[in-house]
C-alpha cells in the first residue's frame, strides 16, 4: 500500500519536537481540568470524587431541596449537631418565616454555631447575622441557570475542537492503525464533544441524562488517550514497539489483534468493522430476546400468578 503521507516516524525532528511540545501542553491541560471538575463539581454532593449526584446537582439542580439545606448535609455538617441542623431544617421546610425566627429557637442556633464565620467581616460567604441574607439560601437549588450553560457551551465547543483538531492533525500521519481506525478515532471525540454539550442541557432538564454527561466524557478521554500515545510512540519509539526484533518485519497492526483476539466469538476478520458491528448488534439483540422469552417472561407470569 502506497501512503499519501509522511508517517510520523519519518517526520523532521524540530516537526516533531513540536508535535511533542504540544501534546506535552494539552496533557498537562487536560489534567488540571480533570482536577478542576473534581473541585466544582465533585464536591456539589458534599462528598469528594465525582459521582452521578454530582452531575445531577450541578445541572438539574438538588430540587429535593435548599442551598442550606443541602449544605447543612453537605460541607456545613460538622458545623452543627444532628437536633439543631434538623430544627433549622424544620424551620426551612415550613417557609422560612423571617417572623418565627426567633420564637422556634433558629436564630439561636444561627447565632451560636454560624455566625463565627458566616459574619460581616467574612467577605465571600453570606453574612447570616442578617436574617435577610439566610433566607435567600433558603430558596431551592436549581442547579446551573440556562445563561451560563450558553456561556460554558460556546466556550467549550470552539476550545476544545481546537484542541482536537491539532490532535487530530498530528494523529492522522501516524501509520501503526488502520484507515479505519484512524477515522473513528479523529471522529469521536467532535461526537462525543457534541452529546457532552447536549447532555449538559437534557440535565437540565431531567435528571436522567447525567449519566450521558459521564460516558461522553469518558468517550472524549478514551480517544484522547488513544490517540496520544500512538502519536508520541511512532515519533519517538517506533522501532522499539513497532518492530518484531527477531524477524525485523513490523508487528501486527492493532486492529488485526483486535480482530483476533475477537475471531473466536463470531466476528470475521474479514469483513468491514461497520459490518462486524452490525452483527454484533444484532446478536445482542438476539440474545436479549430469546432470554426475554425463556427467562424473564416466565419468571414474570409466575409472580403475576401467584399475586392473583
Ligand atoms: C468554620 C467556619 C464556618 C462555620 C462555623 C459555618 N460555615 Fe457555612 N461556610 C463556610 C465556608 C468557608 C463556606 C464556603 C465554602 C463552602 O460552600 O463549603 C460556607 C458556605 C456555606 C453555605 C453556602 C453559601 C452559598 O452561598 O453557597 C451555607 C448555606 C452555609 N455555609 C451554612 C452554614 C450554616 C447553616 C452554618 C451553621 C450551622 C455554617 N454554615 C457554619 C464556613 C463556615
Amino acid at each position: 500500500m502506497t501512503q499519501k503521507y509522511i508517517s510520523l516516524k519519518d517526520h523532521d525532528t524540530p516537526i516533531k519536537v513540536l508535535f511533542t511540545g504540544y501534546l506535552c501542553s494539552v496533557a498537562v491541560g487536560y489534567f488540571f481540568a480533570l482536577v478542576q471538575i473534581l473541585f466544582t463539581h465533585g464536591m456539589a454532593d458534599g462528598q469528594f470524587g465525582l459521582s452521578i449526584d454530582d452531575i445531577v446537582y450541578s445541572y438539574y439542580g438538588n430540587r429535593s431541596g435548599t442551598v442550606l439545606e443541602k449544605k447543612l448535609n453537605g460541607s456545613m455538617k460538622q458545623n452543627a449537631s444532628e437536633k439543631e441542623r434538623f430544627e433549622i431544617m424544620q424551620w426551612v421546610r415550613d417557609g422560612a418565616d423571617i417572623k418565627t425566627y426567633q420564637s422556634t429557637g433558629v436564630k439561636k442556633i444561627i447565632d451560636e454555631r454560624c455566625v463565627m464565620c458566616h459574619n460581616k467581616e467574612a467577605g465571600t460567604i453570606p453574612d447570616f447575622s442578617d436574617v435577610e441574607i439566610l433566607k435567600t439560601v433558603t430558596t431551592e437549588d436549581e442547579g446551573a441557570t440556562f445563561a451560563s450553560l450558553t456561556r460554558v457551551s460556546h466556550i467549550h465547543l470552539f476550545g476544545i475542537s481546537f484542541i482536537f483538531m491539532f490532535i487530530g492533525i498530528i494523529f492522522s500521519f501516524a501509520q501503526s492503525p488502520t484507515v479505519q481506525y484512524k477515522c473513528i478515532a479523529i471522529g469521536m471525540p467532535y461526537a462525543f464533544l457534541l452529546v457532552d454539550i447536549l447532555s449538559w442541557w437534557l440535565t437540565k432538564i431531567h435528571p436522567m441524562f447525567a449519566v450521558l454527561v459521564i460516558l461522553a466524557g469518558m468517550g472524549m478521554g478514551v480517544s484522547f488517550m488513544f490517540m496520544w500515545v500512538i502519536s508520541i510512540l511512532e515519533m519517538w519509539f517506533y522501532p522499539q514497539v513497532f518492530i518484531d526484533k527477531t524477524s525485523g518485519q513490523p508487528r501486527k497492526q492493532l486492529s488485526t489483534v483486535v480482530m483476533e483476539t475477537l475471531e473466536p466469538f463470531g466476528f470475521d476478520k474479514n469483513a468491514s468493522l461497520l459490518k462486524n458491528m452490525s452483527w454484533a448488534i444484532g446478536e445482542i439483540i438476539g440474545f436479549s430476546r430469546e432470554k426475554w422469552q425463556t427467562v424473564l417472561l416466565p419468571f414474570l407470569k409466575d409472580k403475576l400468578d401467584k399475586k392473583s
